[in-house]
């Protein structure tokens, strides 16, 4: 299969990499940066971790026409630059491709929806784990497991050939009929863990070991379930607060997309996963004070960066 990943961070490297030495297929990375895909087709993808270390040699083109329509766009993107993305890649979509998107947060399938339409939208969550080491290297942080769907919950031969391809590439995947109910599942546990590892820059385990961050995990969570709750949208595990704490327990040494982007003073997806919840619950009358505090908190590092305090030396 022709494959298009779009976006050239950690998931995006580690998905391009794995399809093209595990699963064999025919991988061609977008990255905007003409400069950069030059050195990423030079070098390859260095990846280390849980999938053991190797190089990928993947096509990287800066403009889409350059690799054509594909089979298959995986989009790879952090979510504020979903949009962006439609625009890039509309030449390597053509009538038959269809379009994966496994990013954090809620609100892609919505823009994805509007400029390719949900017939060939492929939507799901995926739990593994990758940590940006530099350009062209990444680290598979730990493997967890993907699952993918349609919004109206039909499996068509292409999900199933989709499946098949990542689970070959070694990130095993399920096929949900209810992807409204994955993508929200997997909210809920970023809700918990993104903000608060990034505001405290502490990985994910340390959030459950002290209790003042335990205490606003607990809070954030249970506002976000009572916006699920209200929205009739069904969780995949019964207790949302134990199932959150047990990611930070199996992803203890991570440090999270969040923080990862706090580090290297980047823009994050706050917006698309606590905002998202303030947003939500806003609509519905539901207070959502934690979540509140946390956006605004994200949201001021991020407009900050150039004025955090240093110690004069
Ligand atoms: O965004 C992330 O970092 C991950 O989705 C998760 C599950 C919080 C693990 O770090």
């Amino acid at each position: 299969m022709k494959i298009a990943v779009v976006g050239p961070g950690a998931m995006g490297y580690l998905i391009a990499a794995l399809l093209k030495t595990k699963a064999k297929e025919d991988v061609w990375l977008v990255d905007k940066r003409a400069e950069r895909a030059k050195k990423l087709n030079d070098r390859g993808i260095f990846v280390e971790g849980s999938s053991g270390e190797f190089t990928a040699k993947v096509n990287v083109v800066s403009e889409a026409k350059e690799a054509g329509v594909c089979d298959l766009a995986v989009i790879c993107v952090k979510s504020y630059s979903t949009e962006d993305a439609c625009k890039d890649i509309k030449e390597m979509v053509g009538p038959k491709t269809s379009v994966l998107t496994l990013q954090n947060g809620v609100g892609n399938i919505q823009i994805l929806n509007d400029h390719f339409g949900q017939e060939r939208l492929i939507a799901g969550v995926t739990n593994h784990g990758a940590t940006f080491l530099g350009v062209g290297r990444v680290r598979h942080a730990g493997k967890g497991d993907t699952v993918i769907g349609n919004a109206d919950g039909k499996v068509l031969g292409m999900i199933r050939d989709v499946a098949n391809i990542l689970t070959k590439a070694g990130l095993e995947t399920k096929i949900s009929k209810d992807i409204q109910s994955v993508i929200w599942s997997k909210l809920v546990i970023n809700v918990g863990i993104n903000a608060l590892t990034a505001v405290m820059r502490l990985h994910n385990g340390k959030l459950i070991e002290y209790p003042g961050t335990r205490e606003l995990l607990r809070g954030a969570v249970h506002e976000a379930v009572k916006v699920t709750k209200r929205k009739r949208i069904r969780l995949n595990y019964d207790d949302p607060v134990q199932k959150v704490e047990s990611v930070c327990k199996a992803t203890a040494g991570n440090i999270s997309s969040m923080l990862q982007d706090v580090l290297a003073r980047k823009r994050t997806e706050i917006d698309f996963i606590n905002g998202a919840i303030v947003r939500q619950g806003k609509a519905l009358g539901i207070p959502t004070p934690v979540n509140e505090a946390l956006t605004n908190l994200v949201k001021t590092i991020e407009s900050s960066y150039e004025e955090a305090v240093k110690l004069p030396c």
